[in-house]
C-alpha cells in the first residue's frame, strides 16, 4: 500500500481507502458482523483512510466505526465524516449552530472528542460560495470539535470554488472510467493549492467490476434500484450518472481492456482504483465494499502497479466514444 498526505490535513493517508456508505445503508442489508469484516480486511490490508458521513444508515455507519475503533485504538485510521444532509438543503441550514449540534452528534456516534475531518455533504452551490459558511467551519477548528474540514461536491465548478478558500483541508468529487471531467482543471488546481482530493464512486457503484449483466437485480432498498433516474439524490451518485445499459457496454470494453493492455494480473475493478489514485492530484479512493473479500481486493489496488500507456489511451478512448456526450457538461 501507498500512502499519501491528505491535502491541508497534515495526515498521510493510504492511496485506497474504504467508503462505508454501504455499513449504513441504501445498498441492501449488510449485517453488522459483516461490516465489522469489511473494517477488519481493510485496515489488515493497509487502509487507513474510511469516509463515512451522519446520514449513511442515520449514523449506524459512523456507530460501527466508532466501535471498531474503540476496540482497535492502534489502527492509525484516520476518519472523514460529513454532514448536512440531516437538515433541509438550503443555505439557511448551513450555520455555526448546526454546524456543531451535527458535530456533536458524529463525535458521540465515532467516540471521539475530535473530528478528523468533516466535509460538508454536497451542499447547494451557494453555500460553497458563502464566505459565512467558511467563517463558522473556522471557528469548528477553533473550537476543536474538528481537526479540519472539506467539501464534497457533486460539480467541478463547485470543486474549483472549495479549493480557492484557505480553510478546506479537501475536497471529494467523483473521479473515474466513466467520470474523468475533474482531470482537466479540478486535479491541477487542487494540486496547486495543497488541496486533498478524495475520490469516490470508483467503481461506477460496482459497474466497473464488469459483474452486471442486463438482467442483474437490485434489492429495493439499493440506491441502485430507486435512484436510477436521479428520484431520490443526484443522479450522478448512481452508476456515475451513465444509463445501465450504456454502462454495460462501456464496462464490457473496459474489462476486454484489462484483459489486453494491462500486463499484471488485476481485476477489472483493481484497474479501476488504481488508475484513479494514479492520477496526478488524487490524495486517496474511497472504494465502497459489502465484504470482506471486495474491501482486500480494492485494497490491494493500492500497491506498486503498472497500467502503461496503452491502457491509459483505452479509457480514454471508451469514455470518448461512448459517455463523454453522456455525462461531460452535467457535473
Ligand atoms: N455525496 C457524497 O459525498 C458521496 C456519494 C456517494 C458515495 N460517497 C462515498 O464514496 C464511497 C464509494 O462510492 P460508492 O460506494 O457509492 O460506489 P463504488 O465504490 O463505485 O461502488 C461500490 C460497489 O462496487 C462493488 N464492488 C466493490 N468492490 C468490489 C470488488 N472488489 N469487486 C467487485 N465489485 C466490487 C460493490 O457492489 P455490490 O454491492 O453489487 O457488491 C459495491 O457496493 C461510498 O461508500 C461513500 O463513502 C460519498
Amino acid at each position: 500500500m501507498e500512502y499519501r498526505m491528505l491535502g491541508r490535513t497534515g495526515r498521510l493517508v493510504s492511496v485506497v481507502g474504504l467508503g462505508t456508505w454501504q455499513l449504513g445503508a441504501d445498498w441492501g442489508d449488510v449485517e453488522e458482523k459483516d461490516a465489522r469484516a469489511v473494517l477488519d480486511a481493510a485496515s489488515e490490508a493497509g487502509v487507513t483512510f474510511v469516509d463515512t458521513a451522519d446520514v449513511y444508515g442515520d449514523g449506524r455507519s459512523e456507530q460501527i466505526i466508532g466501535g471498531y475503533l474503540a476496540d482497535n485504538p492502534g489502527s492509525g485510521i484516520t476518519v472523514a465524516t460529513k454532514m448536512g444532509r440531516r437538515a433541509e438543503q438550503v443555505p439557511e441550514s448551513y450555520v455555526l449552530e448546526n454546524f456543531r449540534a451535527w458535530t456533536d452528534r458524529s463525535r458521540t456516534n465515532l467516540r471521539t472528542e475530535r473530528l478528523d475531518l468533516v466535509q460538508l455533504h454536497c451542499p447547494p452551490s451557494e453555500v460553497v460560495d458563502d464566505d459565512a459558511v467558511y467563517d463558522a467551519l473556522d471557528t469548528l477548528v477553533a473550537e476543536g470539535a474538528v481537526a479540519a474540514y472539506g467539501v464534497s461536491v457533486e460539480t467541478s465548478a463547485q470543486a474549483l470554488a472549495a479549493i480557492a478558500r484557505p480553510g478546506v483541508a479537501s475536497v471529494q468529487i467523483i473521479l473515474n472510467a466513466f467520470r474523468r471531467k475533474p482531470l482537466e482543471e479540478v486535479l491541477p488546481a487542487a494540486s496547486a493549492a495543497g488541496v486533498g482530493i478524495v475520490a469516490r464512486v470508483p467503481l461506477a457503484s460496482g459497474l466497473l467490476s464488469g459483474r452486471y449483466t442486463k438482467d442483474t437485480t437490485f434489492a429495493e432498498d439499493d440506491h441502485r434500484s430507486y435512484n436510477r433516474a436521479g428520484e431520490a439524490f443526484d443522479v450522478g451518485e448512481t452508476f456515475s450518472g451513465v444509463p445501465y445499459e450504456l454502462g454495460l457496454r462501456a464496462a464490457g470494453e473496459f474489462s476486454a481492456l484489462v484483459e489486453t493492455a494491462v500486463a499484471q494480473e488485476m481485476t477489472p475493478a483493481q484497474a479501476a482504483i488504481a488508475w484513479i489514485w494514479q492520477q496526478p492530484g488524487v490524495s486517496t479512493v474511497i472504494p465502497g465494499a459489502r465484504s470482506a473479500d471486495q474491501a482486500r481486493a480494492n485494497a490491494g489496488a493500492g500497491g506498486d502497479h503498472v497500467l502503461g500507456a496503452r491502457f491509459g489511451a483505452g479509457v480514454r478512448d471508451i469514455y470518448d466514444r461512448l459517455l463523454r456526450d453522456e455525462v461531460h457538461d452535467r457535473w
